[in-house]
């Protein structure tokens, strides 16, 4: 996974007065403690955070958090995803988060992901799963058309107990090979009643900064 080279190098896309999109999970969690640090020596940002897990850890690390209420729009988000494509199109939400880190990255003027080399892909879909937000009203209708697409799956259980979330939805994991037409799937999918969003990013991610061995190394779109 991405670890702290990338996190550092992240900071490079952001400038005092920023407004900033927290994404969620490891990576991106190295990425607002190192943020932090900035925001402790002085640096001036207001952080939106996509998950509830996020805005915790930001308000320990003393980051300004606001709402998508109060701003206009954001400078950059900086977060870590699944699988990224050689085109930097993304798949997200192994961490359930991906509607709301959807929505804030559309809202960024930048998206920078931080990801380790294992996340790296031929083509989406590769490590087998893609993750769909729906409504729980829907979750059976959902399974039914996911499956009637060619897409097996469930929803997402752990621990024993149906993963819920913040958005108070469940997460629908499908069973995928390589996805032809991302996008085109994304469309398709977002189609289906009950529908929040799916875990394809495709076409958002600016920079792909990915932590080798030797350090972080940036892929531009
Ligand atoms: C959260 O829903 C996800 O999109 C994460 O950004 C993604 O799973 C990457 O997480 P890690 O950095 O923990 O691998």
């Amino acid at each position: 996974m991405a670890g702290q080279s990338a996190a550092v190098s992240a900071l490079e896309f952001v400038e005092n007065g920023f407004t900033v999109g927290l994404g969620t999970g490891r990576a991106a969690s190295a990425f607002v403690e190192a943020l932090g640090e900035l925001v402790r020596a002085g640096l001036t940002v207001r952080g939106v955070p996509t998950s509830d897990a996020t805005a915790e850890l930001a308000r320990r690390c003393g980051i300004s958090l606001v709402g998508l209420d109060d701003v206009e729009g954001l400078d950059v988000t900086v977060d870590g995803a699944d699988e990224v494509d050689p085109h930097l199109d993304l798949i997200k939400g192994y961490g359930a988060a991906l509607v709301r880190e959807k929505i804030v990255a559309a809202a960024s003027r930048r998206l920078v992901i931080l990801v380790g080399p294992e996340k790296l892909v031929d083509a989406l879909g590769q490590r087998g799963r893609l993750p769909v937000e729906v409504i729980p009203f829907a979750a059976a209708t959902c399974a039914r058309r996911f499956a009637a697409m060619g897409l097996a799956g469930d929803v997402r259980v752990h621990e024993g107990n149906t993963v819920v979330t913040d958005n108070g939805n469940y997460v629908f994991d499908c069973e995928v090979a390589a996805i032809e037409d991302p996008a085109a799937l994304d469309r398709e999918l977002c189609c289906v009643p009950g529908v929040l969003g799916t875990g394809i990013f495709a076409g958002m991610a600016d920079a792909v900064i990915v932590d080798d061995a030797g350090g972080a190394r940036v892929m531009r779109r």
